[in-house]
């Protein structure tokens, strides 16, 4: 592994690319990598991005947001079948018959949907400026939310806003056991549980701290002396004990029994080591977005970027 990430580092400088990674990428993928965030820093890092190829190690939806900022560049994926169960729930067709029949709405989409519904939305938002966002709009008028049902409840819950929420949800997150989780928190009392707005909002009530998973590590980073339940994908353990060695942390149980007894996302780790040092190589897959697709969904994103400044 020490060659491979050798051989990627020297292709790297010679190709001038940068690699992106999200915190639920495989950790020698995030140990490679020149910047690993969440999915507004990932967007705020690409758009900034004097690199000729971007390299990115998580899933289409981030990569295509990448493309969309930066049409001349090339921008690789290590697999394409690196999807995601949100994006999958919202084709843009059905989206666009949906929001035909409430024209009056402001459309709020979730950063996990395709180019194609970015397209037909007036601004994006990620788990981490999600409230900023829709409490930037003016209470008068209506709001659309889409793709992610949980993390609509959660906003609408914290903001007092009504929304008409589409009904998509994150299958690693909605993959907790509330039972299991309890039961945990019974035998470990002084770890806190810290969770995604991603889950359902049973696992919400009981976390001390919801945020995205840049959030959740500057919580575990500012109380370093506690302990932790991570309700999330188990690939932010990586980062969480590199930025803070000494903490203890457990990630949250899931109802069906896996090799890690978490919950991990099988689209995030279709990626390896080995396909992103190919794809780096032979510069594909390649990730592609029409010009009118990309005129129309480079809008909501800037206007999400404008207002996370
Ligand atoms: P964030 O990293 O933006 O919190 O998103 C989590 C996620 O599920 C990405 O797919
Ligand atoms: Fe999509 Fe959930 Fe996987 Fe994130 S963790 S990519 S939201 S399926």
């Amino acid at each position: 592994m020490a060659f491979l990430k050798d051989k990627i580092q020297q292709l790297k400088e010679k190709k001038n690319a940068i690699i992106l990674a999200h915190y639920y990428q495989a950790p020698e993928i995030q140990d490679v990598a020149d910047y690993v965030g969440d999915s507004l820093g990932l967007s705020q890092k690409a758009a900034e991005t004097n690199a000729d190829i971007i390299v990115f190690a998580g899933v289409h939806f981030m990569a295509e947001t990448a493309k969309i900022l930066n049409p001349s560049k090339t921008v690789v994926l290590p697999d394409l079948e690196a999807g995601c169960s949100l994006a999958e729930s919202c084709s843009a067709n059905d989206f666009s018959e949906y929001i035909k029949g409430h024209p009056d709405h402001v459309v709020v989409t979730y950063i996990n949907c395709s180019a194609e519904v970015k397209a037909l939305t007036d601004i994006v938002c990620t788990s981490s400026n999600a409230l900023q966002i829709i409490s930037s709009i003016p209470k008068d008028k209506p709001i659309i939310f889409a793709p992610d049902r949980n993390l609509g409840k959660y906003i609408m819950a914290k903001t007092g806003r009504d929304m008409l929420l589409w009904d998509g949800s994150c299958i690693v997150h909605e993959a907790f056991s509330i039972e299991k989780l309890l039961k945990l928190h019974q035998e470990y009392p002084d770890y806190k549980i810290i969770a995604h707005p991603e889950s359902e909002e049973h696992i919400l009530k009981t976390a001390t701290y919801i945020g995205s998973t840049a959030g959740m590590i500057n919580y575990v980073k500012q109380h370093a002396h506690q302990k932790f339940i991570v309700a999330t994908e188990a690939g932010i353990l990586h980062k969480m004990q590199q930025e803070v060695p000494n903490t203890e942390l457990i990630p949250a149980p899931a109802k069906e029994d896996n090799t890690c007894a978490c919950s991990e996302c099988g689209y995030m780790k279709v990626n390896t080591l080995q396909k992103l040092y190919d794809c780096l190589k032979i510069e594909s897959p390649q990730i592609e977005v029409s010009n009118d697709v990309r005129d129309k969904a480079l809008i909501p994103i800037e206007r999400m970027l404008e207002l996370s400044k």
